[in-house]
């Protein structure tokens, strides 16, 4: 019958509609005492994304992280886990939840074979589905040669790679991640992260907290947070072609006077703490021409495609990747930290 076909669409656009969102946050704020941590958060994260915080020390992502895993109240302001309120009704949404932290939560004089058990026993599985879910795990994330071993035996990158294990063990619908990888060498996070990839192919949500420009490469969209602000929400392509061009980076014998003479000739110049970055629309043509007029002496040039560092320095004026730690009015305990156990 030819009616039946917009039927079934028009029951998918109802469905679309009432499928509430994984994450909701509107208006969120919190203090600690003097020190306003966020400022007035709005997000929406989509099921299935690949969702990222990015931003440096000190700037709110373990405080919005620890309120969306219900394990910090919000001073004002709504948050929503796949519709539900994470104060009102907190039990429903850590039902749903697999949460990687930053400091370890796996149990250190245990296998991960026997820390995985645990977990599902925890959660109430019976022992040999337990022992079933564990293996399968283990399995997946190529764990399972090492995971006789105490896991205080294995190396850094398979602890972390534990950590999201034993978040796993009950098949949650989203996974929160915070600073997941810090203090991981280069090859352990790709490791990692080629997991969490899987993990999102499979359709699973995956909110994460970094300060790792690269980390962050791997969302479907980035938020920027800055002093508890957005200070921009978008797709990492999206964010990058905010600058408008390409950027040159000059490293000159005088790069005050290199920056007045560039000023006056209508380029807009951005100042990181080691040199001179400029944003054109078509860097490679405008370069030569530069280094043959500069009055100052040239001791390094670079042209490259915008990287994400570079929007955060467009968007803040502060350079991101060295410790320019922004601490809110009022101070604080800056710096990465794990305040968030339950
Ligand atoms: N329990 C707390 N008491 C007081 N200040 C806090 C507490 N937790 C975090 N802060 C402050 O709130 C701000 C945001 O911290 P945090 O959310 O940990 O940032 P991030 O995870 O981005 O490094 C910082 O200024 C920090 O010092
Ligand atoms: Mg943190």
């Amino acid at each position: 019958m030819p009616a039946a076909a917009p039927t079934s669409d028009l029951a998918n656009v109802a469905d679309a509609a009432t499928t509430p969102s994984a994450v909701e946050v509107r208006g969120l704020v919190k203090r600690y005492g003097e020190v306003e941590a966020l400022r007035g958060i709005d997000l929406t994260v989509n099921t299935g994304e690949r969702f990222a915080l990015l931003g440096p020390n000190g700037a709110g992502k373990t405080t919005l992280f620890s309120i969306l895993a219900t394990l910090r109240t919000p001073t004002a302001g709504s948050a929503r886990v796949l519709g539900r309120d994470v104060v009102t009704e907190r039990d429903a949404v850590r039902r749903e939840l697999g949460i990687v932290f930053q400091e370890p939560a796996i149990e250190q004089r245990l296998s991960g074979r026997d820390n995985l058990l645990l977990m599902g026993l925890l959660y109430g599985l019976p022992t040999a589905a337990a022992r079933r879910r564990a293996d399968e795990i283990l399995t997946q994330l190529g764990l399972a040669e090492s995971a006789g071993r105490p896991a205080k035996n294995l190396s850094g990158g398979q602890r972390r790679k534990l950590e999201l294990a034993r978040a796993l063990v009950t098949d949650p619908k989203i996974l929160f991640l915070d600073e997941a990888t810090l203090g991981l060498d280069v090859d352990a996070r790709r490791g990692f992260w080629s997991h969490v990839r899987g993990l999102a192919a499979t359709g699973r949500t995956v909110f994460f907290t970094t300060h790792y420009m690269e980390e962050a490469e791997v969302a479907d969209r980035i938020a920027l947070i800055d002093a508890g602000r957005i200070v921009a929400l978008d797709t990492p392509r999206a964010l990058k072609a905010r600058l408008g061009g390409g950027v040159i980076r000059l490293k000159t014998d005088d790069d005050a006077q290199a920056r007045t003479w560039l000023t006056g000739r209508g380029f807009a110049t951005d100042a990181d703490a080691a040199e001179l970055m400029l944003v054109h629309a078509d860097p490679a043509a405008v370069l030569p021409e530069l280094l043959r007029h500069l009055p100052v002496k040239v001791l390094r040039a670079e042209v490259h495609e915008p990287s994400l560092d570079d929007v955060f320095l467009k968007l803040t004026g502060r350079g991101f990747g060295s410790e320019h730690a922004s601490a809110p009015p009022g101070g604080g305990r800056g710096g990465p930290n794990g305040r968030g156990r339950p």
